[in-house]
């Protein structure tokens, strides 16, 4: 007899959502994380991020009982595992996370179970969840158990709504697997559930980021061919656009965050020797903030600034995400080539600079106000909303570094 319906194993970004939504619509869910600190605060109703809507339904979870968090997992009828998986530094996949979470749950498992991976991971890690589960738990290697991979495909800052609205891809080691998932999807989820086989759902998922880096590698080599040759890319961009089957993507300082930045090296990984596109775009699109760094300290060494103000830190616009945020590179090593320069950094999604800046006393926390006012090296990294509402009046007076295309007009 289990305790509870749904245990989720990972209460992050993607585990916090899912959790919420699942115990809004009935279900009697428990959150398990290793982070003590998460569990305390998700405990008493707080939500670890900021996110819309998120609060309110915490809140609302906790109060109905529905949701519960603590450190260690519950016998359940559905394990979700929503667990971080990296890449270490040879750009190989870590699914060490995840064969602690099977490893966790492993104790609770029972006949007629389901297991969901919602991870994003590489081709066959399904399979390997079946395998290190079936390898600690020998008893249960004649029962009946379900398993399944159902990525997700949430974007920050509409997490609550596109969880509901969005289709899934639901890939089950059988199909028998893929229906009872797609069950447990179909009671919240508003979307189409489009069925397939673990393996499938997997690459599926793998391809959407994929595609996503390649096509922004094109537009970021491109900037890099543009300015070798003294030609505006912005324009290139809008005139090729025109053209009825075309439709490049904007260049940026680089790709972050904890999905495109890292998911198609789980593709190359999966394929070895196989994917060399898809390889040299994570390569074009890591080596942009070499370039942006080098376009910066040209622009000091010629005019002699001896600061600068630095516009966005975050991976992208309009959210408070620094993971693997280039801006964060290229400002760390600024700070460290030009010990000399201060750098002041506009970002106001976050309240203090990350602690890696600590060892540069070079770097501060700075308003846009102050910014504008006080520095003449301009250098623009996210393209902030708040940006955009600067006057071009005060910007005509500046030295302009657009990384983003946001003054585009003003030729810069
Ligand atoms: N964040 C997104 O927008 C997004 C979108 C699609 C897919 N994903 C994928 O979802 C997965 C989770 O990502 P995230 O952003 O939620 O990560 P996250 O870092 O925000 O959260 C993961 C949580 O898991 C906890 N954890 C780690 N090991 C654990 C264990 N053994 N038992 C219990 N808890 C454990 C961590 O303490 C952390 O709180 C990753 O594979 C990611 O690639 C994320």
């Amino acid at each position: 007899m289990s305790e509870i319906d749904v245990c989720v194993v990972g209460m992050g970004y993607i585990g916090l959502p899912t959790s919420v939504v699942l115990a809004g619509t009935g279900w009697r869910v428990h959150g398990v994380d290793i982070n003590e600190h998460v569990v305390e605060i998700l405990s008493q109703g707080i939500a670890t991020f900021e996110e819309p809507g998120i609060s309110v339904a915490l809140k609302d979870s906790i109060a109905t009982g529905n949701l519960t968090v603590s450190s260690s997992p519950l016998t359940s009828d559905v394990y979700i595992i929503a667990v971080p998986t990296p890449i270490n530094e040879e750009n190989q996949p870590d699914t060490s996370y995840i064969k602690s979470a099977v490893e966790s749950i492993a104790p609770l498992a029972k006949h007629n179970d389901l297991f969901i991976l919602e991870s994003t991971s590489p081709v066959g890690t399904t399979e390997m969840i079946r395998d290190i589960l079936l390898d600690i738990r020998q008893d249960l290697k004649t029962a009946k158990l379900y398993f399944a991979h159902c990525p997700e495909r949430v974007i920050p800052g509409s997490m609550m709504k596109e969880i509901i609205s969005n289709d899934r891809v639901v890939g089950g080691y059988d199909a028998q697997s893929a229906e009872l998932a797609s069950n447990l999807y179909r009671s919240f989820c508003q979307g189409e559930i489009h069925q397939t086989d673990a393996r499938t759902a997997e690459l599926t998922k793998l391809t959407e980021n994929s595609f996503r880096d390649v096509n922004i590698a094109f537009a970021n080599e491109l900037s890099v061919v543009a300015d070798h040759l003294g030609v505006n890319v912005w324009e290139i961009i809008e005139l090729a656009n025109k053209h009825p089957r075309v439709q490049i993507l904007q260049p940026g300082p680089g790709v972050g965050g904890h999905c495109i930045a890292v998911d198609p090296w789980f593709l190359v990984a999966s394929a070895p020797g196989k994917s060399p596109l898809i390889r040299s775009a994570r390569l074009v699109n890591d080596s942009k903030p070499g370039f942006v760094i080098d376009k910066i300290a040209e622009r000091i060494r010629k005019s002699g600034h001896s600061s600068l103000a630095v516009l966005g830190l975050t991976f992208k616009a309009n959210v408070d995400d620094l993971r693997e945020s280039p801006s964060v590179s290229i400002v760390e090593q600024l700070a460290s080539e030009f010990p000399e320069v201060a750098v002041s950094v506009v970002e106001p999604y976050i309240k203090a600079l990350p602690q890696t800046f600590v060892a540069f006393d070079n770097i501060c926390l700075a308003t846009l106000e102050s910014a504008l006012a006080n520095e003449q090296l301009i250098v623009l990294l996210v393209d902030h909303d708040i940006f955009k509402s600067i006057p071009h009046h005060v910007l005509f007076a500046k030295d302009i570094i657009d990384t983003r295309g946001l003054w585009k007009e003003l030729g810069v």
